[in-house]
């Protein structure tokens, strides 16, 4: 058989954020699914990148005070960090903000334009006066036209689920600097999606693709044939400021981030062609024999079904072999959530010293070719581990090698291996394999360890431990224990694209070359002895999961640097009020004239306050222990102005300064006056 030229994909991680257990599921399946093509002698390569353009990372870096440049290369570390944690094994894995991608982007471009599938279209947006930029349908807030609930984004509302476009929002507002964004026109840069060549191929593509669920999401997009296409033209370019890359001949335009990431993969692709020396138009021209293969989320079908095997079919490329959709991750059947520690980072699972290859595990037995969500239940996780891949997997070498290095020079016995338990094992490879070819993962597993509860069956019946007791059944004995090892070797192979680490111990330990698929027929030798039996992988104690679900809880926090330090905790916040409540209260800058210590208290001082009303105000307040009297002279601060005047043993006071305290001032020492930004004057209102 001619091994097979395959090039997978799995979606492009944001350089905005840390890859958590949500994003792994996605790339523990693909690379589960490499890892078994490679297994199989097959030709493959797995190309990933960052995904590094668009506002968000723009805006991030300017926050930061840093470049995209110098966010996104910290970003891309971190990634790749967690990414090699947890065994994603990647040919290469690059950005799409690299040379290869600018070229590529450029060419696509160039080349639909020339199919004359490129239109220029003026469009109305919501433009931040302030910052000079259009806002993208996140970057607006406002009141829900449907139900008035305050602080919506541009495109849904989270009270109501109602979905709109940014314009319909009341009181909108930019997130970006507060301002009231404008409406404002601009020429855009469209892909003619709507043409009918787009539709006729589109049409007949679908019929390709494995997922029922993604065909018929498809023919929904596609509305039945013979009827006007739903397609609408795909809006693909940005205005100046833009973190991405200017289209061509179109000066201040810029590619939309959707544009090109797709691109990035084949960016990476080329990158890692040209480091290689391999051809890269054999993988990506329109009669290329090669397969090619995009594993994604279910949200983003839409980007993956459509736009993209268009952009590749009329820019003159191969089209996509399939699409492959999984769903989101539940944890204990909720989303992931902060506050309950379950948002769970893939840094702290590792830094938590919790071993990848249990996760590996766990979502390689939930795993199926659907597009069903997928739930991590943290009991479930930690008795599978424990009871299948420790207790039932790992215990076959335990049991077995121990003997047949002490009392056989670890030699096994060759001519035990024709036992019929080790044909029913290998009679099992072609069964598994086309599991793990249909991404059944779950039901892979599910055979594999049938097979190893047979083995231990097998190994209950020998008693192996009785038959040492009596020197007349050392060849008892001996059969026993290299039947169980060879069994266990052949399980390895099986559970090798799931737990590779274990699967390379196992090599070590047994004395072996890498295994393969085909290996599952090369058994055991008495000429290669095996080595001592090392152990191969610890249980999950519940205690780590504790300590993880604090460890993601805690991060939260970490936004409160000052009682995140101490150790002490916030306090809590107060009932809700309305917006006409806090303006009851008003509050004020003020200058502080005067400054002293007051006669007979350790812990006023006494404040002399100009509110910009032609006279000053007398105001006691409780700062002494944080400031000198002459400290403050001179300073603006605020004021709560309309309080009612207090009689105190010292005279009147006049209204409250503001200062901030921790809620236990004992364990967060310290109190801190406000002191508005340069440029207040006093009498304005906090507002
Ligand atoms: O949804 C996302 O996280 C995107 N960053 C995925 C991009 S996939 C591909 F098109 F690049
Ligand atoms: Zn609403």
């Amino acid at each position: 058989m001619t091994a097979r030229r395959i090039l997978v994909t799995s979606a492009l991680p944001y350089a905005n954020g840390q890859i958590h257990i949500g994003h792994l599921v996605e790339y523990i399946q693909t690379d589960i699914w490499v890892r078994f093509q490679r297994m199989m002698g097959n030709e493959v390569y797995y190309v990933g990148a960052d995904d590094t353009h668009g506002t968000p990372v723009m805006l991030r870096a300017e926050k930061e005070g840093i470049t995209p440049k110098q966010l996104i290369d910290r970003v891309w570390a971190e990634h790749k960090r967690d990414f090699d944690s947890f065994l994603v094994s990647f040919d290469n894995y690059h950005s799409t903000d690299a040379d290869e991608n600018r070229q590529l982007c450029e060419s696509f471009y160039l080349a639909l334009k020339e199919q004359d599938l490129i239109a220029e279209r003026d469009v109305e947006q919501f433009f931040d006066p302030v910052k000079s930029m259009f806002l993208p349908d996140r970057f607006i807030k406002g009141e829900c036209p449907k139900c008035g609930a305050k602080d919506q984004y541009g495109d849904s509302c989270e009270v109501c689920g109602t979905t709109y476009s940014p314009t319909e929002l009341k009181n909108p507002y930019s997130v970006v600097s507060g301002a009231t964004p404008v409406r404002k026109t601009s020429t855009h840069y469209f892909f003619k999606l709507s043409d009918p060549r787009c539709e006729r191929f589109l049409r007949e593509w679908v019929a390709g693709l494995a997922q029922p669920e993604a065909a018929n999401k498809m023919q929904e997009w596609l509305g039945s044939d013979g009827e006007a296409s739903t397609l609408s033209d795909w809006d693909i370019s940005r205005d100046a400021p833009y973190f991405g890359f200017e289209i061509p001949g179109a000066p201040g335009k810029f590619f939309y981030v959707w544009l090109d990431a797709p691109i990035g993969y084949y960016a990476s692709l080329m990158n890692l062609c040209q480091r290689k020396g391999m051809d890269f138009a054999s993988w990506v021209s329109p009669d290329s024999d090669a397969e090619q293969y995009h594993f994604i989320g279910k949200d983003i079908l839409y980007f993956h079904t459509l736009f993209w095997p268009a952009m590749l079919k009329f820019s003159g490329h191969r089209t996509p072999t399939n699409v492959f959709a999984h769903g989101f991750l539940t944890v204990d059947g909720a989303k992931m959530s902060k506050s309950r520690g379950t948002f769970i980072t893939a840094q702290s699972y590792i830094d938590t010293g919790m071993n990848p290859e249990w996760l590996r595990y766990y979502f390689a037995a939930k795993l199926n070719a659907s597009m069903e969500d997928l739930d991590l239940n943290l009991d479930d996780f930690i008795s599978r581990v424990n009871s299948d891949l420790v207790g039932k997997y790992v215990n076959i070498a335990s049991r077995a090698a121990g003997f047949l290095v002490k009392r056989f020079d670890g030699k096994v016995d060759d001519t035990a291996l024709g036992h019929p338990l080790l044909a029913q094992l290998r009679d099992a490879a072609p069964q598994v394999a086309q599991l793990y070819e249909a991404r059944e993962y779950s039901k892979a597993l599910r055979l594999v360890m049938e097979l190893t509860d047979a083995v231990n069956a097998y190994v209950d019946t020998e008693k192996p431990w009785e038959l040492a007791r009596d020197e007349n059944q050392r060849a008892a004995l001996h059969a026993a224990c290299s039947i169980s090892l060879e069994a266990f070797r052949i399980l390895t192979v099986y559970l090798k694209p799931v737990v590779p680490n274990v699967a390379a111990a196992v090599e070590r330990f047994l004395n072996i070359a890498p295994l393969d698929w085909a290996s599952v027929t090369r058994p055991l030798r008495s000429e290669l002895p095996i080595q001592p039996y090392q152990h191969l992988m610890t249980r999950v104690d519940a205690k780590q999961i504790e300590a993880l679900l604090a460890a993601n809880r805690d991060s939260l926090q970490a936004t409160a640097p000052q009682a995140q330090a101490s150790g002490a905790a916030i306090e809590p916040v107060a009932d809700t009020i309305t917006i006409d409540d806090f303006a009851k209260v008003d509050l004020r800058v003020a200058r502080i004239v005067a400054c002293s210590k007051v006669e007979g208290s350790n812990k006023l001082l006494q404040l002399t306050l100009d509110l910009g009303e032609g006279k000053t105000r007398n105001v006691f307040s409780g700062i002494q222990s944080a400031y000198q009297p002459e400290q403050l002279v001179g300073k603006l601060t605020v004021v709560v102005a309309n309080l009612a005047p207090r009689k105190m043993k010292f005279g009147l006071s006049e209204g409250m300064v503001l200062a901030a305290s921790a809620a236990d001032e004992k364990a967060t020492p310290g109190l801190f006056i406000l002191e508005p930004h340069e440029g207040a004057v006093p009498g304005m209102r906090i507002r």
